[in-house]
């Protein structure tokens, strides 16, 4: 099965991915930590990342093909998170699917109203060993004692307000767009995501058909 989790940012499409990926055994594909990893490796790619990344732009559709195009098995299971973000993008993703011969099995789509996603990223806290995405409240980190991530648990560097709002406008701007197009292949489905993390993961696995 693959899959594609959409949504505003801090919708909660990470926190979901990870989630669904350990308790089905999925592939988690992020470009936002494909992103996020290149920056803190201070690779070159990186280096060309950082100044959109940080404002809350989108980076250059070449570089996160670069960074996405090895990830897409045809073999396995994967749910794919941050990708696409705009109509060319859901275009050149369907074409690569097509070489591969890869169907896209479901497209769900995360909602919440603006004032939740602003609450969420300003609690969120990622942890630089993992890349694990966890909130203050919501999610607190692992007790250090448990040794189940060794953090340390820190902000990311595009969590603040006008970096959320600029996500925020081009998310708004694209999403038509990209849901007429899944809806037009009759896979695109829609989740209220302004409710508690195991309440979403729920109506997730209901849509998929609480698979293996
Ligand atoms: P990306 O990392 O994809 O950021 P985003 O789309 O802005 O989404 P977020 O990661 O902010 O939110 P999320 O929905 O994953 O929510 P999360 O699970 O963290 O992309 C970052 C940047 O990389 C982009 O701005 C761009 O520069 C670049 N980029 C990436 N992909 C690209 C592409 N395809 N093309 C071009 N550029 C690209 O949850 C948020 C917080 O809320 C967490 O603290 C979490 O613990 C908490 N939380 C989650 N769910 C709940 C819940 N149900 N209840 C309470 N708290 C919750
Ligand atoms: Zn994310």
């Amino acid at each position: 099965m693959k899959i594609v989790l959409l949504g505003p940012p801090g919708a909660g499409k990470g926190t979901q991915a990870q989630r669904l990926s350990e308790m089905l055994s999925y592939f988690h594909i992020s470009t936002g930590r494909m992103v996020r990893a290149q920056i803190e490796a201070g690779t070159e790619l990186g280096h060309r990342m950082r100044a959109y990344h940080d404002r809350g732009e989108l980076v250059p559709d070449e570089l996160i093909l670069e960074l996405l195009r090895p990830n897409l098995e045809p073999a396995g299971r994967w749910i794919l998170d941050g990708f696409p973000r705009s109509i060319h993008q859901a275009r050149v993703l369907d074409r690569m699917l097509e070489e591969r011969g890869i169907s896209l099995s479901h497209v769900i789509v995360l909602e919440a109203p603006d004032e939740v996603l602003v609450e969420r990223v300003r609690g969120r806290l990622v942890s630089r060993s993992t890349g694990r995405t966890y909130h203050v409240e919501h999610d607190p980190p692992p007790d250090p004692r448990e040794h189940l991530d060794p953090g340390p648990f820190e902000r990311r560097t595009d969590d603040n307000e006008a970096a959320l709002r600029r996500q925020l406008e081009i998310y708004r701007r694209e999403i038509g767009d990209i849901k007429r197009f899944y809806a037009g292949k009759g896979i695109l489905e829609e989740v209220d995501a302004a409710r508690p993390i195991p309440e979403v993961t729920e109506s997730i696995l209901e849509l998929l058909g609480h698979p293996e």
